[in-house]
C-alpha cells in the first residue's frame, strides 16, 4: 500500500488519538499523570544555549564519507569545538526548511525522536546534559555536571565512551508516531533513529571527527543517569570527537 494511502486510512485514529492526547495533556497539567506524546516540554526557567550556524557545504563530498567512514573508538584528547557540536546536532535533526522539516526523514513529519548531549569537553559550554532544540537551533541545559562516565557505565561498562569530549543520545518517544501509524510506531522510530545516526556518522567525517552507533546499554539506567521523561526511551549512543 502507498505510504499517502496508508494516511488517510489512518486518519480516524489520529483523531481518536488527538482527542485522547488532548486529555492526557489536560490530566497532566492537573498534575496526575504525565503527557505521552506532547513536545518536550521546556522548563520556564530554562538555561538555552545559541548554537553557531550550522555550515551547508563543505569540503568533503559524500561519496567520499561514505567510502571513509568507520566506526571510531578511540578519542584525542581534544576539546570540541561549539560550532563541531552544533554541526553534528544539525545533522541529526536540524530544521532545513520553513515548513519544519530536518535533516532526517520522519514518518510523518511527526518527528518523535530527541538528541541529547552529554557535553565533558566542548569548547564553551559547560559540562552537562543538554536537549538539542531545533526551533532555534540552540540547546537547553538539561542537568549539570560531567556525566560522561556514567553514561559508560550504563553502556554494559564500555569505558572508551567517556573518553569522547562530547556524548550524542537519540531517545524516542513512540506516543508521538503512534497517534497516527499505531503499532507500526515502533518500527518507524527504529528506522528514524539509523537515519539520523548515520548522518552524525558522514556529518563526523566530513569535519575530521569520529563516531560510534553504541546500541549496547541498559535501557533503565541509560534512561536515569538522562533524566529523561517516562516517555522518552534511550536509543542510540553515538559518542563524538577527534580520532586517534
Ligand atoms: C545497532 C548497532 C549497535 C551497535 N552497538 C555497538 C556497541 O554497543 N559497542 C560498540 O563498540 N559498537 C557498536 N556498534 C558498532 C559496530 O560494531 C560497527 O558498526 C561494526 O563493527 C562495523 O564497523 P564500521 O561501523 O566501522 O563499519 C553497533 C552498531 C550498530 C549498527
Amino acid at each position: 500500500m502507498r505510504f499517502d494511502r496508508l494516511i488517510r486510512v489512518r486518519r480516524p485514529i489520529r483523531r481518536r488519538a488527538h482527542r485522547a492526547a488532548t486529555i492526557l495533556v489536560a490530566v497532566s497539567v492537573l498534575g496526575c499523570i504525565e503527557a505521552t506524546d506532547a513536545e518536550t516540554p521546556v522548563p520556564s526557567a530554562a538555561t538555552f544555549v545559541d548554537l553557531p550556524e550550522p555550515r551547508h557545504g563543505g569540503d568533503v563530498a559524500v561519496e567520499q564519507a561514505l567510502a571513509m567512514r568507520r566506526s571510531i573508538r578511540q578519542y584525542a584528547d581534544t576539546p570540541l569545538s561549539l560550532a563541531g557540536l552544533a554541526q553534528l546536532a544539525w545533522s541529526a535533526q536540524g530544521i532545513t526548511d520553513s515548513a519544519g522539516h530536518r535533516t532526517s526523514p520522519s514518518a510523518g513529519a511527526l518527528y518523535p525522536l530527541e538528541l541529547y548531549v552529554v557535553a565533558g569537553e566542548v569548547l564553551g559550554l559547560e559540562a552537562g546534559i543538554y536537549r538539542y532544540v531545533p526551533a532555534g537551533h540552540r540547546l537547553v541545559r538539561h542537568t549539570d555536571g560531567d556525566a560522561r562516565g556514567a553514561v559508560a557505565r550504563a553502556a554494559l561498562q564500555q569505558s572508551w565512551i567517556a573518553d569522547a569530549p562530547a556524548i550524542l543520545v537519540l531517545a524516542g518517544v513512540t506516543e508521538r508516531t503512534a497517534g497516527k501509524y499505531g503499532n507500526r510506531a515502533p518500527r518507524f522510530v527504529h528506522i528514524e533513529v539509523g537515519h539520523a545516526a548515520q548522518n552524525v556518522y558522514l556529518q563526523a567525517e566530513a569535519l575530521g571527527l569520529g563516531t560510534c552507533i553504541v546500541g549496547g546499554f541498559d535501557n533503565v539506567q541509560l534512561k536515569r543517569v538522562l533524566a529523561l521523561r517516562e516517555a522518552e526511551a534511550p536509543l542510540a549512543i553515538l559518542p563524538v570527537g577527534t580520532p586517534r
